[in-house]
């Protein structure tokens, strides 16, 4: 049987491109007849009934904004079962009968836990991270990267006028691709990463800087994740500090930090959202659940959300030798 309503929520850290996602599911379920209802502040607003209804109006002058309408949150209270149950209640009171999630794999497992409980839930990568197995490519990843791109850009300018290194510290708790990819486009002489720390570590960098600097190169950027940071150092001044005594070479540390949530989406995120929100209301209207949706390759494919959350990320290390390469 047809769902009647559904409902639509952002959760997790907020990405580019989660507006167009929120319209491209919000329209496409009224075209197939259902309702829907958007749901404020993550799994938040299920436990406090912060819900309105949306119609085609509600989500027009979205597609080009970043951040969220809906606002977004990472719920504690929904990680325990009588979290879950609360929210299942207040679906049963406004008549939502299934719910697309939109965010990380942290609000993945909330939407399996949902539909578990009998509210079927289907699942949208959003994530500047780029960092779920289950598919290619998240939403958000492609403004997060041109965004650092821009700023590292600007970095190189002063980095070159002052002799400098500039140790840049991009996102990426737990996968290195922004730094991966901003590291090859603004031509990084090192990139660290947790994913190749166990050979392409600080001291590499520090090598490469002094034989780069024999070759009459006298500026550097280092580009390195947060992920890299999380163990051995605070943050990239450590770094920073290490590479200036070992090497000699003054050198700054710029941490970018939020800035790469935010911002008007790129072309290719607010298509990659079209797409999947698109898909993801098709797949409740159709009446499944528990599924998330993600891409293989440029194809849109979905999966049973344990299924998914066992994936493993894989790092693109052929890509990470590249750079290795070209960025002397
Ligand atoms: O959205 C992912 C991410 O940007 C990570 O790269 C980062 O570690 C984290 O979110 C920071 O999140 P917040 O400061 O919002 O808790």
């Amino acid at each position: 049987m047809i769902m009647k309503t559904i409902g639509v929520l952002t959760s997790g850290g907020d990405a580019p491109g989660m507006n167009a996602a929120i319209r491209a599911v919000t329209r496409t379920a009224l075209s197939k007849g259902m309702n829907v209802k958007g749901i404020a502040k993550g799994f938040n607003g299920l436990l406090e009934g912060n819900i309105r209804d949306f119609d085609m109006r509600s989500v027009s002058n979205i597609v080009e904004r970043g951040g969220t309408i809906l606002y977004t949150a990472r719920c504690p209270a929904f990680v325990p079962i009588e979290g879950v149950r609360k929210g299942v209640k207040t679906c049963e009171e406004v008549g939502i009968e299934g719910i697309v999630v939109i965010g990380g794999d942290g609000s993945f497992r909330g939407a399996r836990d949902l539909s578990n409980e009998g509210i079927p839930c289907i699942g949208v990568p959003a994530t500047i991270d780029n960092d779920i197995g289950s598919t290619g490519y998240t939403i958000g990843f492609d403004t997060a990267i041109n965004t650092g791109m821009e700023l590292i850009d600007k970095l190189r300018d002063t980095a070159q006028s002052h002799d400098r290194c500039s140790v840049v510290e991009v996102m990426g708790r737990r996968a290195g691709d922004i730094a991966l990819h901003t590291g090859i486009a603004c031509g990084a002489t090192s990139i660290l990463t947790m994913e190749t720390s166990e050979y392409y570590t600080v001291e590499h960098a520090i090598e490469r800087i002094l034989k780069t600097k024999t070759g009459n190169k006298h500026h550097f950027i280092v580009v390195v994740s947060e992920g890299y940071t999380a163990g051995k150092y605070t943050d990239a001044n450590q770094i920073a500090k290490q590479i200036q005594d070992a090497t000699g070479v003054e050198t700054r540390a710029t941490i970018l930090g939020h800035v790469q949530r935010g911002g008007t989406p790129t072309v290719h995120d607010r298509v990659a959202a079209s797409r999947l929100g698109h898909r993801a209301a098709e797949l409740l209207s159709q009446g499944m659940g528990n599924r998330v949706v993600g891409f293989s390759k440029n194809a849109i494919f979905d999966y049973e959300i344990n299924e998914a959350l066992e994936m493993p990320k894989v790092f693109n290390k052929e890509l990470f030798q590249v750079a290795e390469t070209i960025s002397f």
